[in-house]
């Protein structure tokens, strides 16, 4: 099979025949139509994340997924061949499975049914951006008419997460470029803020002086990048980067979360159910073919994107 990978340690990705993998326990082994590609997936391939997990060689990259199901391993009886589904590779040491591939294996336990009227490349687009904006909504326990940010809107987590939590009557402050504006306006924010000309904080307390109930940040890495001086008295962070310090955030008034996306296979029959009556827009910026897959890398590291990049592999 064809497959998008990082030969050893330290080397460029590349496409280049592989074997085509046997499902192990567990496992399902997807023809893959489409994959959709994810900020973790440019650390990975830069050789970034290699500090923090395991890496097994040859790596292949991409880890979201539509297609066909090929093969099951044993002990799954709920998936079929032939049957159309999505998924996610979960991250688990050592990483090494992907999805940039004609096949690709995935755990059941993060592969769900593909309703009809779910496109390949849609499907594709959702697995570990909504899971993460999911978590992230939940985890600042938005209410009715409460104020939150969301750092980072523009990207594939904040986009669906600005459609979430407005969805659930929420004013949403969301951040982007002015090329962001009408976008993010769509998906529901209330207010786009520009936080490239001066500081997302002023322009916020400027507007909120006693503060905004919640702040959803896809950016900072680190506690003190955080945005905590806009939240008033008891407010909540989620950050999907680890920047929450709880002892930090007590010490200001605050509750926080770090966000550990978990695309099983409910969080993804949700996300596709969402996706089909029209509450969830998935905006796609590119489509490429797997050819170009090193490059949709290379522009979601580098480039300004407005939604999604999605390889398609097959129809
Ligand atoms: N914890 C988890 O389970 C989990 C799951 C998924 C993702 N993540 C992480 O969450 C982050 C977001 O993921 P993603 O897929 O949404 O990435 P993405 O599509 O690259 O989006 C990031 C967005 O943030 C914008 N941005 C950059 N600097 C900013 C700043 N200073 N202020 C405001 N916005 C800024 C970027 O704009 P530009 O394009 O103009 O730079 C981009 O639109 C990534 O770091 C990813 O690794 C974590």
């Amino acid at each position: 099979m064809r497959a998008l990978h990082v030969p050893a340690a330290g080397e460029q990705p590349r496409l280049a025949e592989l074997p085509v993998p046997a499902p192990g326990e567990g496992q399902v082994l997807v023809r893959v139509q489409a994959a959709g590609l994810n900020a973790i997936d440019t650390s990975i391939a830069s050789g970034t994340m290699a500090q923090m997990m395991p890496h097994a060689y040859p790596l292949i990259l991409g880890r979201d997924a539509a297609g066909v199901v090929e093969a099951v391993g044993a002990g799954v009886d709920d998936l079929t061949p032939g049957q159309e589904v999505f998924g996610h590779v979960l991250l688990a040491p050592p990483i090494q499975a992907g999805t940039l591939a004609d096949d690709a294996l995935l755990s059941a336990a993060a592969v769900s049914p593909r309703p009809a009227g779910l496109d390949v490349v849609t499907a594709a687009a959702l697995p570990l951006a909504g899971a993460a904006a999911s978590a992230a909504v939940d985890a600042v326990k938005p209410q009715p008419r409460e104020t939150v940010l969301v750092v980072g809107a523009s990207g594939g987590v904040g986009s669906f997460a600005v459609q979430m939590l407005a969805s659930r009557g929420v004013t949403v402050l969301a951040t982007g470029t002015a090329a962001d504006t009408e976008r993010l306006t769509g998906l529901g924010a209330a207010t786009v803020i520009d936080y490239t000309p001066a500081s997302v904080v002023d322009q916020i307390r400027a507007a909120y002086p006693d503060g905004i109930d919640a702040v959803i940040d896809l950016v900072a890495r680190g506690t003190d990048q955080l945005p905590l001086s806009v939240l008033r008295s008891g407010g909540r962070v989620a950050s999907s980067l680890g920047a929450v310090d709880d002892d930090a955030l007590g010490a200001a008034g605050l509750t926080g979360t770090n966000i550990k996306a978990r695309p099983t296979r409910e969080v993804l029959s949700a996300l596709a159910e969402q996706a089909l009556a029209g509450t969830l827009t998935v905006d796609i910026d590119t489509v490429v073919p797997l050819e170009q897959a090193a490059d949709g890398l290379n522009t979601l590291a580098n480039r300004h994107t407005s939604g999604k990049i999605v390889v398609k592999v097959s129809d």
